[in-house]
């Protein structure tokens, strides 16, 4: 059974760039809905493999992995921000950045929009350039 891990930080920990209602909503009611679909979606399972009905499998797993990776996406974002995370990278980080993308400017303007037009199911995966 998953269960929700505790936000490590209160939630108007991230404010001005990101508001208590919205790590609010995030939290307690987006996660939430995935941590617990994830575990109903299980548990249909578990009825399914005890009754070997396996006619609805392609649903179950397709949700169960819709759920679990919402579940686990909003983990990785909880646990990788907070109040004392710098706002530029460190110096290794960044000429890495540039090698890839041309200038950290370019790489947060193309993980933005990235951000922005990708489903929250799916990792955002940022191509990087020759
Ligand atoms: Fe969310």
């Amino acid at each position: 059974m998953l269960k929700m891990i505790e936000l490590p930080y209160p939630l108007t920990a991230l404010e001005p760039y990101y508001s208590k209602e919205t790590l609010d909503l995030h939290y307690n009611i987006l996660y939430k809905g995935y941590v617990d679909n994830t575990n109903n979606t299980e548990e249909k399972l578990r009825v399914v493999r005890e009754k070997r009905d396996f006619s609805n499998i392609k649903c179950l797993e397709k949700d169960l992995s819709f759920y679990g990776s919402g579940a686990i996406l909003h983990e990785l974002f909880f646990e990788n921000m907070g109040p004392a995370i710098p706002t530029e990278p460190d110096i290794e980080l960044m000429k890495q950045m540039i090698k890839d993308f041309g200038s950290y400017e370019i790489f947060k303007e193309q993980f933005t929009e990235a951000s922005k037009t990708v489903e929250a199911s799916r990792l955002v995966f940022v191509s990087m350039g020759s």
